[in-house]
């Protein structure tokens, strides 16, 4: 697997793959590579003739400067990952790649209506910092697709719409979410949790089984399931911030007869902050 770090040599590489007719796809990723993400590159790998995974922790997102600081950076782990898996190039550029002329006056692309609902209520701005530099990443790769996990359900519906507002020519692919054996969606913040945290996180997905099944059952009007799973992991000592029932196509707030739902849950477990979804079809 090569590893490339400046902007001109990777539009160098991708500029010699369009040249023999091949196809590229994207993954973007923060690092701390887990299965979840190696499960983005195998997709990208049946999509696309390459992959370009990118490794970069993007200082622009998080709202919050400790949780930047302590965010894993596990770069020899996850090269050595990403080779196990055949992935083709991983580029890893610096902030100041990214970044030349520093944050404060970049150029920023917002989509309207994100910091109004689920995450980006507790995290102002954070959905800016994931658009703008997504559409970096877009316009330095220039793939034919890009993978996201539909963990991130709100992120990968953002990212959807901002290639839709602005005409990008990219298709973006969701991918399931991968689970631990127990239920719990893999994700790097996984780490931060005790092993009693770990075992009872699994009650997060549980969580959202049930109230999937009540809305099948169609007994409770939304508010009250909303209320019931709220109350639940509040019960068992989680700290939620949400669980709230949406529309899957635009992630407004649903409302009877709406049928294709999606159920997403942001919740706190000791320090360390989770977040889940499950889809929901009533059709
Ligand atoms: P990161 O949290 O590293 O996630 C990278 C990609 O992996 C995202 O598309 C995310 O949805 C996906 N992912 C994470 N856990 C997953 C799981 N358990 N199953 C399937 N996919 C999973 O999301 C980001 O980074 C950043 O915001 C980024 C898009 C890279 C922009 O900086």
């Amino acid at each position: 697997m090569q590893r490339i770090e400046t902007t001109s040599s990777l539009r160098a590489q991708v500029k010699a793959w369009r040249k023999n007719n091949k196809t590229v796809a994207f993954v973007p990723t923060m690092g701390s590579l887990h299965k979840g993400h190696l499960s983005l590159v195998n997709k990208a790998k049946e999509l696309a003739d390459h992959v370009v995974v990118s490794i970069f922790v993007n200082p622009l997102q998080f709202d919050d400067k400790a949780d930047l600081t302590a965010y894993p950076r596990t770069i020899d782990s996850d090269i050595q990952k990403l080779t196990s898996i055949d992935c083709d190039t991983v580029f890893t550029p610096s902030v100041n790649v990214m970044y030349p002329h520093g944050m404060v006056t970049h150029t920023n692309v917002t989509v309207p209506n994100m910091d109004d609902k689920l995450c980006g209520l507790k995290r102002p701005g954070h959905f800016d910092g994931v658009g703008t530099v997504v559409i970096k990443f877009f316009n330095i790769v220039q793939p034919d697709l890009a993978v996201f996990g539909e963990k991130d359900y709100q992120q990968l519906f953002l990212i959807k719409k901002m290639v839709t507002d602005l005409n990008l020519a990219i298709d973006i692919v969701g991918s399931p979410t991968f689970r631990e054996r127990n239920g719990l969606a893999m994700s790097s913040r996984n780490q931060h949790l005790s092993d009693d945290e770990y075992d009872r996180a699994a009650e997060i997905y549980q969580t959202l089984q049930t109230s999937k099944l009540q809305l099948e059952e169609g007994k409770l009007s939304f508010s009250e399931i909303e209320k019931l799973a709220l109350t639940h992991l509040q019960k068992l000592n989680f700290d939620p911030d949400y669980i709230d029932i949406r529309r899957a196509d635009d992630l407004e707030r649903a409302h009877a007869g709406d049928k294709n739902l999606r159920i997403l849950v942001a919740t706190g477990i000791g320090k360390t902050r989770l977040i889940d979804n499950i889809a929901c079809n009533l059709a």
